[in-house]
């Protein structure tokens, strides 16, 4: 259970800023409103409770330090650049940070400046991923996002000025987006020359002001066909614009696809820091208490801000496989269904060799590689192939 074993997998370090200026109405991530002021204390407070956890659990597996750092949200930005700094500096005083580390933060467009992306860069981070979300502006006014489409190329400048590689998160499918407006942001996009965009369909998330206003039907639900067709249009687009698809929702010219990310889908080990982040150690799972003000309260008694944890068992281990390698465009290795706690190996390839004959995996990565590769429909009926594959 994440000792020495697992020393030889990279160790990533997730910090979560649960703060945004104001709520989106489609999302439900754990975030609030405010500015988070002294959050950065209470988190690097947090980091010191981790070390120590992970010093005694890996004793005598030697040092593992970070080898990407990602800093997501809710908004970090919204916290100023000198406690992002701090926060680094904290992963490298507690974890240690590898030489060539990837460190990114989360921004909205809006909340970032020339001095402050100088700011960070100076402090060790490399990459920036702006939450773009659309480029047409009556999009960006039903998400109800801040940022002015037309100022998108000069926040990228900027960052790039700083040294910061620069991705960006695009959603597609928001009530009343026709098909050219995706087309244009798309574009736009690879106009730009980004080398790593994110494209998301857009979830009506329960409970959410958006799913509330589909309910009354001011506005109207996403429709299946719209988002198939716009999945194919973002990656004919991207793909023409030299970005291929490296996981479903996922574009990058080669060698700038997120680390941080493909560590997740990988295997690696990693420690998340914040209100609700969630950790994976070797085999253990640990995910902290979601309110910032019980995520404070336990750290200040001195506790790791615990709010559970799990051991999944051989087979639960081999589905979080299959769920997380089948969605990348390495695919999933076919032997991993020989383990233990997977189907025989006789029947999940006879069930891989249905799913390429339906045309959702790649006959040729099959059959050449043994890898179970998505097809293009098959990206969009991922959900589908994992369960035929699952144990
Ligand atoms: C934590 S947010 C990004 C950071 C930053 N707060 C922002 O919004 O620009 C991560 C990304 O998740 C995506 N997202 C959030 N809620 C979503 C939803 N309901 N449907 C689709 N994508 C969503 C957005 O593209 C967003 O940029
Ligand atoms: S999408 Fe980003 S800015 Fe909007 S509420 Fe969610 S985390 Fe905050």
């Amino acid at each position: 259970m994440g000792g020495p074993a697992s020393v030889s997998r990279p160790f990533e370090v997730y910090v979560h800023v649960p703060y945004c200026r104001r709520r989106c109405g489609y999302c439900d991530f754990n975030t609030y409103v405010g500015d988070g002021e002294g959050y950065a204390a209470v988190a690097l407070a947090e980091m010191e409770l981790a070390a120590a956890w992970l010093e005694e659990r890996w004793a005598g597996g030697g040092g593992r330090p970070a080898t990407t750092v990602f800093f997501g949200g809710g908004t970090p930005t919204v916290l100023p650049a000198r406690d992002l700094v701090a926060l680094l500096d904290g992963v490298r005083a507690r974890f240690g940070l590898a030489p060539e580390a990837e460190v990114t933060v989360e921004a909205n467009p809006d909340t970032v400046n020339a001095g402050s992306l100088r700011e960070l860069a100076a402090g060790g981070f490399t990459r920036v991923s702006y939450g773009m979300q659309s480029f047409v502006p009556s999009v960006l006014q039903v998400l109800d996002r801040t940022h002015d489409a037309a100022r998108l190329p000069e926040v990228v400048d900027w960052a790039r000025v700083a040294g910061l590689d620069v991705s960006c998160d695009l959603i597609y499918g928001t009530p009343g987006e026709t098909i050219d407006e995706w087309r244009a942001s798309l574009e736009a996009v690879v106009a730009m020359g980004l080398s790593h965009v994110s494209c998301y369909a857009l979830t009506i998330e329960p409970g959410t002001p958006l799913w509330r206003r589909v309910q009354s039907g001011a506005v109207a639900d996403t429709d299946e066909d719209d988002l198939v067709t716009k999945y194919e249009l973002a990656d004919s687009v991207l793909g023409e614009g030299g970005l291929g698809w490296y996981e479903i929702s996922n574009w990058a010219v080669p060698g700038a696809e997120c680390r941080h990310n493909l560590g997740y889908w990988t295997g690696a080990d990693w420690w998340g820091i914040g209100p609700g982040a969630h950790s994976a150690i070797g085999s253990e799972r640990f995910w902290n208490v979601r309110l910032p003000r019980a995520y404070e309260s336990l750290i200040a008694a001195g506790r790791l801000p615990w709010a559970g944890c799990d051991v999944p068992d051989a087979a639960g281990l081999v589905l979080e496989h299959i769920m997380l390698g089948v969605r990348l465009a390495q695919g999933l290795d076919l032997d991993v269904l020989g383990l233990p706690g997977s189907a025989s190996r006789a029947v999940a390839e006879g069930t891989a060799g249905k799913l390429a004959d339906d045309g959702l995996l790649d006959e040729e990565a099959l059959g050449g590689r043994h890898r179970a590769v998505l097809t293009l429909r098959g990206r969009m009926l991922a959900d589908i192939v994992t369960r035929e594959l699952a144990p």
